[in-house]
Order: structure tokens, then sequence, then C-alpha cells
């Protein structure tokens, strides 16, 4: 971030977030973009100097819950490989907090590793108790882990990459 830049939070714009969508990172738009996952008046839009430079897309929602489906496929073998990082107990805790499902966070490429990211994961932290995400692993490795003191809850394979279950550790 630059000295004298005036970073906003603005209403969630999903034209824009349509046309910039990131295939690569998120895969299919219409799975991303479902009332399930996301709430259009909490999702926000990134400014810099006026100019929109990224989005969240954001939506209260209990990390147990996804969880739950999760074992669910992993019983009828769709998923496999996986693996529980913290105790059943520690996942039951967070079944009493509101939880903040960050669904997808997007910083436009020119405008990347210069930390414009914290201003939307700062937003979402102060929505409800506690956040979580799901991430591939390299992601989750590289971005979330070691900036967001976040932790591994679970890791498992949907059948084409490792995907990270993580969620912050208040
Ligand atoms: C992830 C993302 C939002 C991070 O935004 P940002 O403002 O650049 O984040 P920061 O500056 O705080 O941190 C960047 C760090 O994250 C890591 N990182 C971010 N994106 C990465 C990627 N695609 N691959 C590997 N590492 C990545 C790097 O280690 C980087 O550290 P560095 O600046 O020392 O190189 C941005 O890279 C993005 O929009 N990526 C495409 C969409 C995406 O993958 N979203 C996350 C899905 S869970």
């Amino acid at each position: 971030m630059m000295p004298n830049e005036e970073l906003t939070l603005l209403p969630f714009d999903l034209k824009w977030v349509k046309g910039n969508f990131d295939a690569d990172a998120f895969g299919d738009f219409d799975l991303h973009f479902n009332k399930f996952y996301v709430d259009t008046k909490l999702s926000k839009m990134l400014y810099v100097n006026g100019k929109v430079i990224g989005y969240v897309m954001v939506k209260p929602l209990s990390m147990g819950r996804i969880i739950k489906d999760i074992l669910y496929w992993v019983k009828h073998k769709k998923y496999s490989d996986f693996s529980l990082f913290v105790s059943p107990d520690s996942i039951r805790s967070y079944s009493k907090k509101q939880g903040i499902f960050i669904n997808s966070i997007y910083i436009m490429p020119q405008y990347r590793h210069q930390s414009y990211s914290d201003k939307l994961t700062e937003y979402c932290r102060q929505l409800g108790d506690y956040t979580w995400g799901i991430s591939r692993k390299i992601i989750f490795e590289k971005y979330w882990g070691p900036k967001q003191h976040q932790i591994r809850t679970v890791e498992y394979n949907d059948g084409e990459e490792v995907n990270v279950i993580f969620a912050d550790q208040r």
C-alpha cells in the first residue's frame, strides 16, 4: 500500500465481478455465486483512490455445516484423503459462534502483493465471531496460513485437488 492512498469498501457490483471473474482461481461462476453461499448486501468491492481493484464475497454461515456435507461425500467415496487437523470438540465449539464464510476474495493482478486484501479480510472479521473459508492447498499455504493467523481444520481431496478448510483462531 502506498502512502496517501484511500481504501474504501463500496456495495457489491455483480456485473463487475462477473466481467472480471477469475475462473482459473475459482472455477465455475454459478457455483460460486449461489444464494446459499453469498450475501450480496454484506459482500463488498474494494476501491483504491476511486478505482475498483477487487472484491470479497461473503456470507454468515457455519463451518460445521459444510464439514458435515464433506463427511457425507467422504463416506460415499466422492471425496478422499480426508484429514481432521483439530479435535471434533474444537469443531463443535465453533457451532456456538457466528461464522462468516469468505466465499471468494479477489485482487486484480496488477495490485497484488501489496496487502490490499487485508482491508477485505479485516472487514469480514468484524462481521461475526470467526471467519473461515475453503481454499486450494497452495493458496492456504502461501496466503491464508501465514497471513491471517488461520488454522487448518480439515483437508480433503475432491477428486481434482486437495482443499483446506480453515478458520481463524478466535
Ligand atoms: C489471494 C489474493 C486475494 C491475495 O491478494 P493480495 O492483496 O495480493 O495479498 P497480499 O499482498 O496480502 O499477500 C500476497 C501473498 O499471498 C501469496 N499469494 C497470493 N496469491 C497467490 C497465488 N495465486 N499463488 C501463490 N501465492 C499467492 C503470496 O505468498 C504473497 O506473498 P508476497 O507478496 O510476499 O509474494 C490475490 O492474489 C488474488 O486475487 N488471487 C486470485 C484469486 C484467488 O486465488 N483468491 C483466493 C482464493 S481462496
